[in-house]
């Protein structure tokens, strides 16, 4: 598997109200960010044509949609997303929804939330559902690699447990990651980049710590200077 290069591996967060706030910020960080996630405040903001602009840009755009519907449904949303040409796609790991995106995605790489990480045990036992985290987590993980899904969104922690079980060629994807000494935030489970990349991360999503930092462009330089030196280590 090709692995993508240091910038390429940081997925900035584009997490603000409005559209103007994030051309504003993709403005500020300049060539520092090659990658940039936009979740569903933003899309349901006109955070769709911005995701364009970015393509046009020459960005990679990761749409953090989280699909989950009946499959028809799925598939035709997920075909739609394809056609803008972006290149990432959350949806959720159930096993009807992950084949319909499949069905829909063509070139387009889908990454299944398995279980989101505000969910324990109790949460999970009061949904109704029979498995705590750990065992749901490594479940829907095997059914995405069944049904042909890119990769995954997973906590930090989850990386290490998950790797071994899906091996090298999914996508392992990582919120939570705070460099040394910044603010965790409400994150509670947090890495390091240099931690995440070791622990097989293939892209950290960082928000906050870049998007409300003084000096936004250097605090994305700084990571991924920190992502450079633990690929420098190995991986
Ligand atoms: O600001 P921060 O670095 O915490 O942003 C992390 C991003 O990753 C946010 O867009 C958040 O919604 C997302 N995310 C997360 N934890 C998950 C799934 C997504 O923090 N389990």
């Amino acid at each position: 598997m090709s692995k993508a290069a240091a910038t390429d591996r940081l997925i900035v967060a584009l997490d603000v109200e409005t559209v103007e706030a994030a051309r504003a910020l993709a403005a500020t960080l300049g060539d520092a960010v090659s990658f940039y996630k936009i979740g569903m405040e933003l899309a349901y903001g006109g955070g769709l044509t911005l995701a364009q602009e970015l393509k046009d840009a020459g960005k990679r755009v990761f749409m953090d949609l989280k699909l989950h519907d009946i499959g028809a449904t799925v598939e035709r949303a997920t075909r739609q997303i394809a056609r803008m040409g972006v290149d990432f796609l959350t949806i959720h790991a159930y096993p009807q929804t992950m084949a319909a995106a499949r069905a829909g995605a063509g070139d387009l790489k889908l990454l299944a939330v398995t279980v989101m990480t505000s969910y324990d045990d109790a949460d999970l036992k009061e949904a109704g559902y029979a498995y705590g985290v750990a065992d749901l987590v490594a479940r829907r993980a095997a059914q995405a690699k069944a049904a042909g899904i890119d990769g995954l969104i997973l906590s930090p922690l989850e990386l290490v447990t998950i790797r071994p079980v899906i091996g090298p060629d999914m996508l392992l994807v990582t919120p939570g990651v705070r460099p040394a000494g910044a603010d965790a935030g409400d994150q509670k489970r947090i890495m390091t980049p240099a931690q995440a990349i070791a622990a097989s991360a293939d892209h950290i999503v960082v928000g906050r710590p870049i998007t409300r930092a003084a000096d936004p462009r250097a605090a994305a330089q700084a990571i991924v200077g920190e992502i450079e030196s633990a690929l420098a280590l190995g991986r």
